[in-house]
C-alpha cells in the first residue's frame, strides 16, 4: 500500500512537473533565438551553422561536442561554442566587429564562450565588457588586432580567457589584477612586447599563464606571491636574464628560447610538485644538477643547447616516472646515468648528443672531445658578467662575485637536493628491478568546467575527471525509470535533507539519486549557484556529481524539490575494508597508503580544484567509498545546497586536515574510532611510538593484519604526518600537499622494502618483542 501511495504521489508531480518543464526548458526567449540568428548571418553563414534556421530549437537541437552547439539554462543562453575549421580566412570587408560584439550581448546570460577560427577581425570592441556573467571565453586562432581592451577588467566572473593565435598587440596588459577570479590566462602567439607588468605577480587567483610566441622581454617580475600557479609557458620570447622567482607549488615551467642566463637558482630544488621543465634554448651556465632528475615529481626534463658543465657519473638516480630527458648541446662530461639507460619497463625518450659524455651503451650521438668541454667551461667561467664593466677592476670584482656566487648556490642546490635525493634513495633501495609503483603521480584538480570547456591544461590534468560521464540535467521521467518510480526496495537511506535511491539509467549506468525537499523562500538565484557549483563536484576520488534535476512548485514557480544525481560506488565503504574485514578481506598496507592517497587527493581537488573551494567536508571513513580496483571516493561533502553557511569558515582547510587524520589513525590502527576521546588516547600512543627506537612498538599500535609485512619507515612515515594532521592548533596542522608527499614516499618506500625484504634492518620483527617506549 504505502508503495501504491507512493507511486501516486510521484505522478502527481511528475505531472505538474511536467507542464511546467516545457516552458522552462525547450524554448529560448525569442530575442536570443533572433541574435544567434543574426551571429550566424554576420558570420556569413558558414556551413557549420547549416542547422541554424528560425525554426531551430536552439537550446535542444545540437548535439554536444559538435563544432558549434548552444547551451541553455532556463530560457537563457549560458554558453556560446562555434569553432571553425583551422585556417579560416578572415570574414569579408563588410564584417564588423562592433555590430558582432553588440548582436553577442544580447544574450545577457552567457558565461562561456568559443569562438575560434572564424575569420574574425578587429580590434575587440569595448563592448565585450557588457557580457557580464562571463567566465571562460575562448576567441584564438582569429585575426583580432590592437590593445585587449581595458574594459574587459570590468568582467569581475572572468575565470579564463584564452586569446591565443591572433594579433593583439602592445603589452600585457597590467589591469589583469582587477578580475578577482582569473585563473587562466593564455596569450600564445600574439604580437605582444615590453616588459611585463610588475602586477602580474600580483593576481593570486591564477593557475595557468601562457605568454608563449610573442616579442616579451626583460625580467618576469617576482611571481612568488601567485601561490595557486601551477603553469608557466613563456616559450619563444626575449625574456631574462634572471630565472623567474616562483611558489614552490609549480607543476610545469617552459622557459625554452629566451634569455635566461646565469645558474640555476637553488630553489628550484624545492619544487616538489615540477612535473615539466623545459629551459632549452636559452643562455645558462654552470655546473648543471644532476639532482634535477631525482626531483620527486618529474617527468620531463630539457636543458638542451645551454652551457651547463659538470661531470655526470654512472650511479646517480633518477625519478622512475621520468619519460623524457634532453641533455644534448651542454658541456657535460663524464658518462650517462645508468638509470637513463633504456630498459623494458618504462618508456624512456633519453637525448644526450653534442655534450663530452663518454662510456654510453647505445649510440650516444656525436660527442666532442673532453677538452672541449673543458676549455668552453673555462670561457664560459670567464664569459659571466653580463653588464660591460667601466673599469677593469670593476670587470675583476664582477668575474670574483659570480664565480663565489655560483659556488655559494652550487652548494646551497646541492644540499636542497641532496635531501631529497636521500628520501628518494632510502626509497629506492634496492629496488633495482622493483615492480612498477602503485601510487598514481599527483594529478592536478581543475574545475571541470575549465577542462571540458577550454582545454587548457596539460593531459594529467584531464585524468582527475578521466572516466565520469559528463554532467547534464535529468528530466522527473529518467530518475522515475531509474528507480522503478521510486521504488522503496531502492531506498538506501534517509537524512533530515530527503531520502537518498539506488537507480540505473537508461544507459546502464549505476547511479546514486539524491532527492533534496527545499526549504520554503530560497532564493532561485542562490540556486542556480549552487547548482553550477555541483555540476563542478566531478573528480576521480570524489563520488562525483552526474546530473540534476529541478522540480518547481505550479503556483508560484518556486523549487520545490531538487534532485542530485552522483556516482553509484558499489565496492562498500573504506572502514568495512579496513577495522570491520567484514568479508575477512583486510586491505594490505600497500592498498592502505593508495586509499589514503586517494582520499587526500579528492580532499585537495574540494580545497583547491574548484573555486570557491568546499571546505569544512566533515570527512569520515563512513564515508570513504571504494570501487571495483579499491581507488576511494569521498561520498559526502560540504555541498552547497545543504551547508547553511557558504563562507568558508576559518580554519576549514584545516578541520579536514585533522579528519583526515582521524581517517588515517584508523587506517594504521585497524580499530574503528567513534570518540574524541579514542583519538586522543591513540594520539598519545603514536607519539610515543614515533618517539621510541624499537620498530616492534610501532607495529605494536599498527593493524596486525596489515602491517605483518610492512616497512618501519613507511609505517613511521604515515604515523608522523598522521600526528601532525591530529595537532591541536591548527595552523600546525600540514598543508594537504605535504599530506600527499609523505604518503606518496610512505607508498615508495614500502614498494622498494618489498623488492627487498631480505633487509635486516627493515625485517618484520616479532609482534610480541616487548615494547619500550621512551616517553
Ligand atoms: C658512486 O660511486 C662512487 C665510486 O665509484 C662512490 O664514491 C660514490 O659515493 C657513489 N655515489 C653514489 C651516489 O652512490
Ligand atoms: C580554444 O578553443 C579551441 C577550439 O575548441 C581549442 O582547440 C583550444 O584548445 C582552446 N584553447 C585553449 C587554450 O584551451
Amino acid at each position: 500500500m504505502a508503495t501504491q501511495s507512493y507511486h501516486l504521489y510521484y505522478q502527481i508531480t511528475f505531472i505538474s512537473t511536467f507542464l511546467l518543464f516545457i516552458p522552462h526548458t525547450t524554448q529560448l526567449q525569442s530575442s536570443q533565438s533572433w541574435s544567434l540568428l543574426r551571429i550566424q548571418h554576420l558570420l556569413n553563414y558558414p556551413s557549420l551553422l547549416s542547422q541554424w534556421h528560425e525554426s531551430t530549437d536552439f537550446c535542444y537541437g545540437a548535439p554536444q561536442n559538435a563544432p558549434a552547439s548552444v547551451v541553455c539554462y532556463q530560457d537563457s543562453v549560458t554558453q556560446l561554442h562555434i569553432i571553425g575549421n583551422e585556417g579560416t580566412p578572415p570574414l569579408p570587408k563588410t564584417f564588423s566587429m562592433d555590430s558582432f560584439i553588440t548582436t553577442l550581448t544580447r544574450l545577457p546570460d552567457l558565461k562561456v564562450l568559443t569562438l575560434t577560427s572564424l575569420g574574425l577581425w578587429g580590434p575587440l570592441s569595448a563592448k565585450i565588457s557588457r557580457l557580464s556573467n562571463l567566465e571562460i571565453i575562448n576567441i584564438s586562432s582569429n585575426y583580432f588586432f590592437g590593445a585587449i581592451p581595458h574594459e574587459i577588467s570590468r568582467l569581475s566572473n572572468l575565470q579564463t580567457m584564452i586569446l591565443d593565435y591572433n594579433m593583439f598587440s602592445g603589452q600585457v596588459p597590467d589591469w589583469l589584477t582587477n578580475l578577482p577570479l582569473l585563473a587562466v590566462l593564455s596569450l600564445r602567439n600574439n604580437t605582444l612586447d615590453g616588459n611585463l607588468p610588475d602586477s602580474i605577480g600580483s593576481i593570486t587567483s591564477l593557475r595557468s599563464l601562457t605568454l608563449s610566441l610573442n616579442n616579451l622581454s626583460g625580467d618576469v617580475p617576482d611571481l612568488t606571491g601567485l601561490k595557486n600557479l601551477q603553469i608557466l609557458d613563456l616559450e619563444n620570447n626575449s625574456l631574462g636574464p634572471n630565472f623567474p622567482k616562483l611558489g614552490r607549488r609549480i607543476i610545469t615551467v617552459v622557459l625554452k628560447g629566451n634569455k635566461f642566463s646565469g645558474g640555476l637558482p637553488p630553489d628550484v630544488g624545492t619544487f616538489y610538485l615540477l612535473e615539466h621543465l623545459d629551459i632549452s634554448s636559452n643562455r645558462f651556465v654552470g655546473p648543471f644538477a644532476p639532482s634535477l632528475l631525482s626531483l620527486p615529481a618529474i617527468k620531463y626534463l630539457s636543458i638542451e643547447g645551454n652551457r651547463f658543465t659538470g661531470t655526470l657519473v654512472r650511479n646517480m638516480s633518477c625519478n622512475e616516472e621520468l619519460e623524457f630527458v634532453d641533455l644534448s648541446e651542454n658541456l657535460l662530461s663524464g658518462n650517462v646515468p645508468a638509470c637513463l639507460d633504456p630498459d623494458n619497463q618504462h618508456s624512456k625518450a633519453v637525448l644526450y648528443s653534442g655534450n663530452c659524455l663518454g662510456g654510453t651503451q647505445n649510440s650516444a650521438g656525436k660527442q666532442n672531445p673532453f677538452v672541449f668541454c673543458q676549455n668552453q667551461a673555462l670561457a664560459v667561467g670567464i664569459v659571466t658578467p653580463r653588464k660591460e664593466g667601466n673599469t677593469e677592476k670593476k670587470k675583476k670584482t664582477g668575474v670574483a662575485v659570480g664565480i663565489v656566487g655560483a659556488v655559494a648556490l652550487g652548494v646551497l642546490l646541492g644540499a636542497i637536493l641532496v635531501f631529497f635525493a636521500l628520501r628518494r634513495k632510502n626509497a629506492r633501495k634496492a629496488s633495482k628491478r622493483a615492480p612498477r609503483r602503485l601510487v598514481e603521480h599527483a594529478s592536478s584538480a581543475y574545475p571541470s568546467k575549465m577542462l571540458t570547456d577550454a582545454r587548457y591544461i596539460s593531459q594529467t590534468a584531464k585524468l582527475g575527471a578521466l572516466g565520469i560521464p559528463s554532467y547534464r540535467s535529468f528530466s522527473l521521467v529518467d530518475l522515475e525509470a531509474a528507480t522503478s518510480n521510486f521504488e522503496k526496495s531502492n531506498l538506501l537511506g534517509e537524512d533530515s535533507y530527503g531520502q537518498m535511491y539506488r537507480g540505473r539509467l537508461s544507459s546502464g549506468t549505476l547511479v546514486t539519486i539524491r532527492c533534496i525537499q527545499v526549504k520554503k523562500g530560497q532564493p532561485t538565484l542562490n540556486f542556480n549557484h549552487h547548482i553550477e557549483t555541483i555540476s563542478k563536484l566531478r573528480h576521480r576520488h570524489l563520488v562525483s556529481a552526474l546530473g540534476h534535476c529541478i522540480e518547481y512548485n505550479l503556483e508560484d514557480s518556486t523549487v520545490t524539490q531538487l534532485f542530485l544525481v552522483f556516482e553509484y560506488v558499489p565496492n562498500g565503504d573504506l572502514r568495512s575494508k579496513i577495522s570491520h574485514g567484514e568479508d575477512g578481506q583486510k586491505l594490505s598496507w600497500t592498498q592502505r597508503i593508495s586509499a589514503a592517497i586517494g582520499v587526500a587527493k579528492g580532499i585537495q581537488f574540494l580545497h583547491g580544484g574548484i573555486i570557491p573551494g568546499l571546505f569544512a567536508n566533515n570527512l569520515k571513513i563512513m564515508n570513504v567509498l571504494l570501487d571495483q580496483n579499491l581507488g576511494s571516493k569521498i561520498r559526502s561533502y560540504n555541498l552547497p545546497m545543504l551547508s547553511e553557511n557558504t563562507k568558508a569558515e576559518m580554519h576549514g582547510d584545516k578541520i579536514d586536515i585533522y579528519d583526515f587524520g582521524v581517517i588515517l589513525l584508523e587506517i594504521v590502527s585497524g580499530r574503528p574510532i567513534t570518540s574524541y576521546y579514542e583519538v586522543q588516547i591513540m594520539r598519545s600512543q603514536l607519539q610515543s611510538a614515533i618517539a621510541s627506537d624499537g620498530a616492534a612498538c610501532r607495529r605494536a599500535i599498527a593493524d596486525p593484519e596489515a602491517c605483518n609485512i610492512c616497512s618501519d619507515e613507511s609505517l613511521r612515515t604515515v604515523m608522523e604526518i598522521c600526528l601532525r594532521c591530529l595537532s591541536k592548533d591548527p595552523t600546525q596542522r600540514p598543508s594537504i600537499e605535504d599530506v600527499l608527499w609523505n604518503l606518496q614516499f610512505a607508498a615508495q618506500v614500502q614498494e622498494g622494502w618489498h623488492a627487498d625484504s631480505g633487509s635486516s634492518e627493515d625485517s618484520p620483527l616479532s609482534p610480541s618483542q616487548p615494547c619500550r617506549a621512551t616517553n
